[in-house]
C-alpha cells in the first residue's frame, strides 16, 4: 500500500433498494470520501452477512443487484475504488474462523446485533451472534485503517480493534488497527411519518421507483390537517424538511413563501417534491435502470474488483497464517 494513502473500508449490508436515507446519509458521504486524494478506498456489498436474515436466494440476488446500481448510478467510480461483494472473498470466512478463537465467548453476548434479538433467542442463528467476527474480518483482511460507519457500527470497531489486539498479544504485531470514522452524525433523514427513514419502519422514498409508484409513495408523506387557504408553518412540517434536504436555496425560499402566503396546499408541495426528485435524481435514475436492464455489466464490474480485493486478502491472510503456524 501507498504510505502516504489512508485505505478506507466500509461494508454495505444489502437488505433491499437503497432509500432516500441512505443515500443522502452514507452513500453520498462515502462516494466524497473516496474521492479525495489521499484515499484508496474499497467498498463492498456485505451478502456474507444478509444471509443471517434473507434466505432466498432470489432476493439476495435482487438486493445485491440493487444495491450496487444505487452506489454506481451516484457515481461511484469503481476503476479508483476497489468495488467488491463479500461473498466473492472466500477468505474472509476462513480469517473470521481465526478471529473467532482469539475473542471471548462471553464478550459476544453483549454485541448489540445478538441483545437486540436475545428475546426472540429462537430467532438467532450462530452466523448472526458471529457476525461482528465477521465484521472484523471485513476490516482486518484489507488492512484498512478508516472505516465510515453509522453510529450503531461504533461497537463492532470496538470489537475489530479488541481482537486485533488480542491476536497481537499472542502472535505479535499482525493487522492494522482501523479507527471509526462516523458518518451521517448530524443527519438523520426523516421518513414519510416523520420518524427516522428505515426500511424497517416502510415510511421510506425510493427514488428509484417508477413515476407512479414514486408519486404514490411522495403523496402518502404525513402532514396536518391546515387547509389550503391557510398559511402553513413550514417549520413543523415533514414534507418541507424533507424538500428542503433535495432542494436549492431558490427552490427553498420559494416554498417557504407558498406556505406562509396561503392559498397553497401540501398536495401543490407534494406535487412540487416529486417533480423536483425527477429532474435531481434523473441522470441517477436513468442510470440505475440501465445497470439493472444489463446485469451482465454489473457482474463484470464486481468481478474485476473482487480479483483486486483478493490480491490483498491474499497477502494479509498469508501474514496470518504463517503466524499461526500453517504455513
Ligand atoms: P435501514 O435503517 O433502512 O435498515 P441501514 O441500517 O441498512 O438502513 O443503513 C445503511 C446506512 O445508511 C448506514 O450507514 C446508516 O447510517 C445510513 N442511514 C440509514 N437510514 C438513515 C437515515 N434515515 N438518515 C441518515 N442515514 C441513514
Ligand atoms: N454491519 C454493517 C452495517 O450493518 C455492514 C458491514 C459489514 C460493515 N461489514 C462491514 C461496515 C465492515 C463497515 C466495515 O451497516
Amino acid at each position: 500500500m501507498d504510505k502516504n494513502k489512508q485505505r478506507i473500508l466500509t461494508g454495505i449490508q444489502s437488505t433491499g433498494t437503497p432509500h432516500l436515507g441512505n443515500i443522502l446519509g452514507a452513500i453520498i458521504p462515502a462516494i466524497n470520501m473516496s474521492k479525495k486524494k489521499n484515499h484508496e478506498s474499497y467498498l463492498f456489498i456485505a451478502d456474507l452477512h444478509s444471509i443471517t436474515q434473507i434466505k432466498s436466494p432470489e432476493i439476495l440476488k435482487q438486493n445485491t443487484y440493487s444495491t450496487a446500481a444505487a452506489w454506481l448510478a451516484f457515481g461511484l467510480d469503481y476503476t479508483k475504488s476497489v468495488f467488491y461483494k463479500q461473498s466473492d472473498i472466500p477468505q474472509v470466512t476462513e480469517l473470521a474462523w481465526y478471529l473467532s478463537c482469539y475473542f471471548p465467548y462471553s464478550r459476544l453476548t453483549l454485541a448489540h446485533s445478538f441483545k437486540d434479538k436475545q428475546d426472540r433467542l429462537k430467532d438467532v442463528n450462530s452466523g448472526l451472534f458471529n457476525y461482528p467476527m465477521l465484521m472484523a474480518a471485513d476490516i482486518l483482511l484489507y488492512d484498512a485503517n478508516l472505516v465510515p460507519v453509522g453510529k450503531d457500527q461504533l461497537q463492532h470497531l470496538e470489537m475489530t480493534r479488541n481482537v486485533a489486539n488480542r491476536f497481537h498479544n499472542v502472535n505479535g504485531e499482525t493487522f492494522i488497527i482501523p479507527e471509526a470514522e462516523l458518518n451521517s452524525e448530524n443527519m438523520t433523514i426523516p421518513g414519510i411519518d416523520g420518524q427516522k427513514m428505515s426500511k424497517s419502519k416502510n415510511n421510506i422514498i425510493d427514488i428509484f421507483l417508477d413515476e407512479k409508484k414514486l408519486k404514490k409513495q411522495i403523496q402518502s408523506i404525513k402532514t396536518d390537517s391546515t387547509s389550503i387557504d391557510d398559511p402553513k408553518d413550514w417549520k413543523k412540517c415533514n414534507l418541507f424538511n424533507l424538500y428542503k434536504l433535495v432542494a436549492s436555496n431558490d427552490q427553498i425560499k420559494n416554498l417557504k413563501a407558498n406556505y406562509e402566503k396561503g392559498g397553497y396546499g401540501y398536495g401543490h408541495a407534494k406535487q412540487e417534491f416529486f417533480e423536483l426528485i425527477l429532474e435531481k435524481y434523473s441522470k441517477e435514475r436513468q442510470e440505475f435502470d440501465h445497470y439493472l436492464n444489463n446485469l451482465d455489466v454489473l457482474d463484470k464490474i464486481l468481478k474485476e474488483g473482487a480479483n483486486r480485493a483478493s490480491e490483498t486478502a491474499g497477502m494479509v491472510l498469508d501474514r496470518v497464517r504463517k503466524k499461526l503456524g500453517y504455513n
